[in-house]
């Protein structure tokens, strides 16, 4: 106010000058579905009524906000690691005191609390070096080329940053799988790189098939320069994992096209179907041979996120990777140390997923206990989602193989669809609202991961208890039935889902 005047400036920052890169990045696991279920949630709370007593969140991956409990040794080394005078108490086994002293003497001041290098600690480095080179069978895996990350999330923006240039028909192009996890569509919009879809073939348990691959290479090439080939490996959000020989396949076509590779593996120990595997590109690119292993540039991802451990929270990950050019990886470090470091309890908890007890320590049996409780539940889960859905009428559901979702394919009636285009809104986006507002469960729709056109989906999570995925799963059959019948499509020839 000046001389009792109200003096109404103009906004500086306003949806006209804001950048219009931020404007075209969306990510719907968070979106509008969620923001509604919220709303529910406090309806609900404030004594509201609803057809429903509670909301089930089966839209993210976040597997402590769905009761799975920490692993006891990991919160141990942490909490030593954060308040070292827990060294002295007889309630911390040695072999969690053992790690965490090795842990802070890696840190500067012997604290938790000081910034570590950019890549992150040494010694957590080496521990991530020594682990890939047991998982992948004697791989070598060198330690300078391990960086610690804020989450695998960090790791994969980083590296697209470096990736994307040129102007017009030389702009990146970005190639990533359809359907995708959303913070990929997202980053390309934000980089302003050029997004190129290759589709996982639905009928074949989502698999990727090579020729795909090479289509759309081939037609973006009319528009870009594809320089970048993304994968998740076990899938988000179609939960299928890689066979050795697809890998293969990807390795040698990147290989012939000069893509740079990006191995998304943050589910690598998320694999449930008794005759499926985890292969990383790296072991597989390694068992190549040299002219492969000494010339594909190939980025690894993995997090404390996911796994059996499920701290998303502490934002831990690393990447790994082989074959990038000496000064381009200088100009890397340089960017990375901008931010300083990657947050340094992330990188303890990291530590103890590559370095976790050992079958003669203390908290072996403990540790073992608890890992297997979780990949076993989590596995029992995988089998109990795609069996009810697949029973039900106009759902389609492919075997979770591994990762942490289902991906159900969803008739929905052709009514229903022009109900949804009058609304403006996806009719997958309809049919999950509907499904929130008259049951309580929140899942995504699938026109936020990307699907063949004409079909429809949604992701759910398999992370809710065993007794309430249950319920979720009988809900979500009783709702599907009972929006064919509303929408009158329950006897018509149509009511099944696309071959
Ligand atoms: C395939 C995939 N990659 C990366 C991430 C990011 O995980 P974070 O940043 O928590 O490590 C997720 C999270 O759900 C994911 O599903």
């Amino acid at each position: 106010e000046a001389g009792g005047r109200v003096c109404v400036r103009a906004k500086t920052l306003t949806m006209e000058t804001l950048n219009p890169q931020v404007k075209a990045v969306e990510y719907a696991v968070r979106g509008p579905i969620v923001i509604k279920a919220g709303e529910i949630e406090r309806i609900l709370q404030e004594g509201g009524k609803k057809p429903f007593t509670e909301v089930i969140k089966a839209n993210i991956g976040d597997a402590h906000a769905m009761g799975q409990q920490p692993i006891t040794f990991l919160r141990q080394v942490v909490a030593l690691c954060t308040f070292p005078e827990l060294l002295d108490s007889p309630s911390f086994p040695e072999d969690a005191k053992r790690r965490a002293q090795r842990i802070l003497q890696g840190c500067g001041g012997r604290s938790l609390g000081s910034y570590s290098a950019s890549q992150g600690v040494d010694c957590i480095r080496q521990d991530i070096a020594a682990y890939i080179e047991q998982r992948d069978q004697g791989v070598p895996s060198n330690w300078e080329n391990i960086f610690l990350t804020t989450g695998a999330s960090d790791g994969i923006v980083s590296i697209l940053r470096l990736l994307v240039s040129g102007e017009g028909r030389a702009r990146t192009g970005v190639m990533i799988p359809i359907p995708q996890y959303p913070l990929y569509s997202a980053a390309i919009a934000e980089l302003g790189a050029v997004q190129v879809n290759y589709y996982l073939d639905e009928d074949n348990c989502w698999a990727l098939d090579v020729h795909e691959l090479h289509r759309a290479y081939q037609a973006a090439k009319q528009h870009c320069q594809p320089r970048v080939l993304c994968i998740i490996n076990p899938g988000n959000p179609t939960g299928q994992v890689q066979s050795k020989k697809c890998i293969e396949d990807v390795l040698h076509f990147a290989y012939e096209e000069n893509l740079f590779v990006m191995a998304d593996e943050v589910y690598q120990e998320n694999v449930y179907a008794p005759d499926c595997e985890f292969h990383s590109f790296k072991k597989v690119l390694y068992e190549m041979g040299p002219e492969y292993f000494n010339s594909v540039e190939l980025a690894s991802f993995h997090s404390t996120s996911k796994g059996y451990t499920g701290e998303c929270g502490f934002r831990g990950g690393f990447m790994e990777i082989v074959n990038l050019d000496p000064e381009v990886k200088a100009q890397l470090v340089k960017l990375l140390s901008v931010r300083l470091c990657p947050p340094v309890a992330g990188q303890a908890a990291m530590d103890v997923i590559v370095n976790p007890p050992q079958p003669d320590e203390p908290s072996f049996a403990q540790f073992h206990k608890e890992k297997a409780s979780v990949l076993g539940a989590l596995a029992d889960k995988a089998k109990l989602t795609e069996q009810i859905l697949s029973a039900v009428p106009g759902i389609k559901c492919n075997p979770v193989q591994g990762a942490m979702y289902a991906f159900p394919q969803i008739f929905i009636p052709p009514r229903a669809v022009e109900e949804a285009k009058a609304l403006g809104m996806q009719p997958d986006m309809l049919y999950c609202l509907r499904l929130l507002e008259e049951t309580g469960i929140c899942v995504v729709p699938g026109s936020g991961f990307g699907q063949r056109e004409g079909t429809y989906h949604f992701r759910m999570t398999i992370l809710p208890s065993p007794e309430k995925l249950k319920v979720l799963l009988e809900k979500v059959r009783d709702f599907h039935i009972k929006f064919l019948k509303e929408n009158s499509a329950l006897e018509e020839p149509q009511c099944r889902v696309q071959a």
